[in-house]
């Protein structure tokens, strides 16, 4: 029997009725998932293999538990300690990892390219935990389905991201999301951090961003991804204009909901009363991760339930 293995490098990967698709089994998996017995069959006797050349928290470990949660069996391969260090090469290492039989290999990588290239050597489904400075797919429709539970649609909603846009993948994969689920994408930050080309409209002003805004999305700064040059800002001044606290979210919509993809850098970007607060999404973030995580699984090995 030919199996089905689709990749998911980026957004474009998803039309719409894949989408759909996703967010009405990550919608099961969400109420499963808070009950006792979290496990169904659906990826028996299938193997999910992680790669991360990046350090992750969220994303690694909510694969691991989606992989797990569908009975797959998991297997996560810590690069520190992987024979990379000996010398081994990144095309020896993945078809390596291919010659194991995996269905399903998870790849983060500092590069999208090396994704792109993992993909063209392996036979398994790759799916994207996060790539280059562009790309996160499961990082926004996890976003994109924590609205959509509050909202029901995001047709028409004004949604603002906000911070370091241009080095952050997190941005880059849902500004392509939710403008195509009807979203008005408004983007804020310094000039530094802003991109050059971009179809959403661009903010230097937080307070004029903010205006009508139905959710505000903060970003963290990319320190490991380098700063944006001479015209980046001092942290000081950063904090000052662009740190979310309750004054400012005071000028968005009086029910606006707050995100953060993690990990936060809580009194820069935020403030803890934010965070924490009644508007925050934050947690309800990471726990739809595992949601959309085991319903992406699923849809990049074509089963239908
Ligand atoms: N949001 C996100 O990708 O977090 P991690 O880096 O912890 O996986």
């Amino acid at each position: 029997m030919a199996l089905t293995y689709r990749d998911l490098l980026s957004i474009d990967d998803l039309a719409e009725a894949d989408m759909q698709g996703i967010f009405s089994r990550a919608a099961a998996h969400f109420d499963r998932n808070r009950e006792a017995s979290k496990r169904i069959g659906a990826l028996s006797g299938r193997t999910v293999v992680n790669l991360f050349f990046e350090p992750s928290t969220r994303t690694l470990l909510s694969f691991d538990i989606a992989a797990k949660r569908l009975d797959a069996d998991a297997a996560t391969l810590p690069l520190d300690q992987s024979s990379l260090k000996k010398g081994e090469s990144f095309d020896d290492t993945i078809h390596t990892v291919g010659a194991m039989r995996p269905d399903i290999v998870v790849i983060r990588h500092g590069e999208h390219e090396a994704l792109q290239r993992a993909a063209g050597l392996l036979e398994p489904s790759v799916v994207n935990a996060g790539s280059g400075a562009r790309h996160h797919p499961t990082q926004a429709l996890l976003d994109a389905f924590t609205l959509t539970r509050r909202w029901g649609s995001l047709e028409g909603k004004r949604i603002l991201i906000c911070g370091d846009i241009v080095r952050s993948r997190v941005a880059g994969s849902n500004i392509a999301l939710l403008r195509k689920l009807g979203a008005e994408v408004r983007l804020a930050g310094p000039a530094a951090f802003l991109p050059k080309k971009t179809t959403a409209s661009t903010f230097n002003d937080f307070g004029a961003a903010l205006e009508g805004a139905d959710a505000v999305m903060m970003l963290r700064i990319q320190h490991e991804r380098a700063l944006g040059g001479a015209d980046a800002p001092a942290l000081e001044d950063y904090v000052r204009d662009w740190r979310l606290d309750a004054a400012r979210l005071g000028k968005a919509k009086p029910d606006a909901l707050v995100l953060h993809p993690g990990p936060m850098n809580r009194g820069v970007e935020i403030t803890g009363e934010i965070a924490d607060g009644e508007r925050s999404l934050i947690r309800e973030q990471v726990e739809s991760g595992v949601a959309v995580r085991m319903a992406v699984m699923e849809w990049a090995l074509g089963i239908e339930i």
